[in-house]
């Protein structure tokens, strides 16, 4: 480990103030606490921390594992809708920040727009993590990248294809890693919803492709990604993205088989099985989608380690 780094008291909004060595030992903490806990041992890093989870937004795995993870860790964490809180009559964001940095020692939130996300961090004298943004979504990716390097055994020379909307949280987060880590990623979306090209230009010059057509994307993949075509928020486009999406941009038996022989499915779940992703491929022999859930408390447990302890 870089003796200079500390993420002690940093934000973690959407990977890009992350350096690539900064996320790499994230990843190392996160392979750490798994073998761990695999063994019967829970590394109390955080006696006595409180982590304030807000949720704007429905969730199963953001939740449920950062409470285990911090329970884990010797803390306790307190969750709340926002709905249930004095922002929804009307108290401003930052009034929220200033009073939850004097109760709790990090927050976690889920929002609807990344704006407010960044009011709120500015605001707060604590290391706030994005649970998932119009924008970005960080933990997931973590979460994605220690799953990668553990079926790979590696995270240099892989190609990645992502399939389907191109234009959302997880695609954009996946772009920003794939830059910083030097991963080949190629998208395959249908044009309405490719990445922004704002997204590509924070992205810089790394090896990132954006196709309308998926066999090209898989073609020599080591990993197959896809998300929902209807994310939260998007309700009101459900048929008019169906119509776009199916069936081209699903990703089924045959296009696993355009792929690497040996490469892996993931999702970040929830899935829309028949939709984005058959269940021959979910359920199949490619797919490492419930030990990808399960590395979001290994690496949301490290995350919490470093920005509180480091
Ligand atoms: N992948 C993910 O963030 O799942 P939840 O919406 O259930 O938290
Ligand atoms: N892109 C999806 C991710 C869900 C975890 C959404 O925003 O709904």
């Amino acid at each position: 480990m870089n003796k200079q780094m500390s993420l002690k008291g940093r934000d973690i909004l959407s990977l890009k103030e992350l350096t690539t060595e900064e996320i790499l030992t994230i990843l190392d903490t996160a392979d750490k606490f798994k073998k761990e806990r695999r063994k019967g041992i829970l590394n109390k890093t955080l006696p006595d921390k409180t982590l304030a989870l807000i949720f704007e937004k429905p969730s199963t795995r953001t939740r449920i594992s950062f409470e285990v993870a911090m329970k884990e860790l010797g803390g306790s964490s307190i969750t709340l809708y926002s709905n249930e809180m004095q922002l929804s009559r009307g108290e401003t964001i930052e009034d929220t920040a200033r009073v939850l940095s004097r109760y709790v020692d990090i927050a976690m939130l889920r929002v609807i727009s990344h704006k407010d996300l960044e009011r709120f961090a500015k605001a707060a004298s604590i290391p706030v993590i994005n649970g998932l943004s119009d924008l970005y979504h960080p933990c997931q990716i973590l979460a994605d990248l220690q799953t990668i390097k553990e079926a790979k055994g590696k995270l240099t020379n892989l190609k990645i294809a992502w399939i389907g909307d191109g234009d959302n949280n997880v695609a954009n987060t996946l772009i920003i890693a794939c830059a910083k880590l030097d991963l080949k990623l190629t998208l395959a979306c249908p044009k309405p919803y490719q990445p922004k090209k704002e997204i590509l230009k924070e992205a810089g010059e790394a090896n990132i492709i954006v196709t309308e057509n998926p066999i090209e994307a898989v073609s020599e993949a080591d990993v197959v990604m896809t998300d929902t075509y209807v994310s939260m928020g998007k309700d009101d486009e459900r048929d008019q993205r169906l119509r776009i999406f199916l069936p081209k941009y699903q990703v089924n038996e045959y296009l696993m088989t355009q792929a690497k022989p040996d490469a892996i499915f993931m999702h970040c779940l929830p899935a829309h099985r028949g939709e984005e992703v058959t269940d021959t491929v979910i359920d199949g022999r490619w797919s490492v989608v419930w030990e990808e859930a399960e590395n979001r408390l290994h690496t949301q447990k490290a995350i919490l380690h470093h920005l509180l302890t480091d």
